[in-house]
């Protein structure tokens, strides 16, 4: 019942801002250097506006959306974001099974603490997200290691050769290694919520989290000082890499964090499923121009490839926006993570469900009673 105060995707915010430690906050709100691209994912969207037609019959709406040959109940999912489980209790276990409840697409991120295994038993329809270092010896093993555990989905992150500028982290304390600095501690023990009901309670019940994702042997732990070890040879992957999982992998795959048409054009040429037009929430290169603004010029690149889109999305109308202009379906990052952090599961269902009633509202108002029936001249670019 206290989850009726929350009446849109940003009222979640402040809850989780409230309860998590600085350093956690800030490395889920920020961005790199000077958040430039933060903030064009969502004056991109302010700059569209919509142009509704009325009386038509919008009785019957129907807003499932299938995705590689999948019916999902609408046409948004929740991405990849690491570490959730240091932010919310179990915070992947979390996200997916409200995720798989609402029939909704989730992604769960190589730099996630807790096992893909786990995961999958929690959400048989869960998608694997990779960071992968260029090195064909360290990435055929994690594709077979996905693969046997059952996923469909393999989603490459191409926006990663080198870990980002987020200041604020450093600021806050929050570095690789992370280290429990007087700061730090400081920080957690005026955070008693998220001391006990999230880092306590893991500790208790599921020992000290490791990354287990990212290779195909676990990770280090969280506190390791030889974190950085795993990341080395990322600048290295390349689209021959991506051709090479293709060879491997026999489900569908996905290119995460291009923003260029012109790479848009060669993941087509390499057999690539699907892309992810996305600038990684702004938390990679700052300026980085919001991926709405490349919508139009990717999806005519698409020639039938699934083109999804992420970054700023906080709205039904936001959602629907996106479609207009050429995505087949989107992701929202963020504000499930803080959902996450302010009600758990529930939390997450709350939001999920909010964010649908929207775009059943908005269709209505449309004039349209579908998906497919979102079309280009829907908006209008002030
Ligand atoms: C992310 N993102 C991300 N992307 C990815 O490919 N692998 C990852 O591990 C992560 N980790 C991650 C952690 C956190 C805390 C955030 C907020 C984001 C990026 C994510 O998948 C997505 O692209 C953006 O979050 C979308 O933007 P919004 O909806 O947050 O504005």
């Amino acid at each position: 019942r206290a989850l009726r105060r929350y009446l849109s995707l940003d009222d979640f915010e402040a809850t989780a801002r409230r309860r998590l430690p600085k350093f956690l906050y800030g490395y889920i709100s920020g961005g790199a250097e000077t958040d430039a691209a933060v903030r064009d994912n969502r004056k991109a969207f302010d700059e569209y506006g919509f142009v509704p037609r009325v009386l038509n019959d919008v009785s019957g709406r129907d807003q499932t959306t299938t995705l590689f040959g999948k019916t999902y109940a609408s046409p948004f999912g929740i991405p990849p974001m690491g570490s959730s489980a240091l932010c919310a209790y179990r915070g992947d276990i979390v996200l997916t099974r409200a995720a798989a409840a609402m029939n909704l697409p989730m992604i769960l991120s190589a730099s996630s603490l807790i096992t893909l295994e786990d995961v999958k038993r929690a959400n048989p329809d869960a998608w694997y997200q990779a960071y992968l270092a260029g090195v064909p010896s360290r990435i055929e093993p994690m594709v077979d290691r996905v693969a046997a555990a059952g996923y469909d989905t393999f989603v490459v992150t191409a926006d990663v050769p080198v870990p980002p500028n987020r200041e604020n982290n450093v600021r806050n304390g929050f570095q690789v290694p992370l280290a429990i600095t007087p700061r730090v501690f400081w920080d957690t023990i005026t955070h008693p919520h998220w001391l006990f009901g999230t880092w306590a309670r893991t500790l208790m019940n599921h020992g000290m989290p490791h990354f287990e994702n990212m290779d195909a042997k676990q990770g280090p732990p969280v506190l390791s000082k030889n974190l950085m070890r795993n990341i080395g040879h990322r600048d290295q992957l390349s689209w021959k890499h991506v051709e090479l999982i293709r060879k491997r992998w026999k489900g569908k795959l996905v290119v995460k964090g291009l923003i260029s048409p012109q790479d848009a054009r060669i993941a087509r040429e390499s057999g690539v499923d699907g892309v992810m037009v996305s600038n990684h929430g702004g938390r990679q290169l700052d300026c980085t121009v919001s991926a709405l603004r490349m919508l139009p010029e990717i999806s005519a690149e698409a020639h039938g490839m699934t083109v999804m889109l992420d970054g700023g999305i906080r709205r039904g109308t936001d959602v629907i926006k996106a479609l207009a202009l050429g995505a087949d379906f989107v992701f929202v990052g963020r504000p499930l993570l803080y959902a996450a952090v302010a009600g758990g599961e529930a939390g997450v269902t709350r939001a999920l469900t909010l964010l649908k009633d929207e775009i059943d509202r908005d269709l209505a108002l449309l004039g349209i009673r579908k998906i497919s029936e979102i079309t280009p001249d829907l908006v209008r670019r002030f």
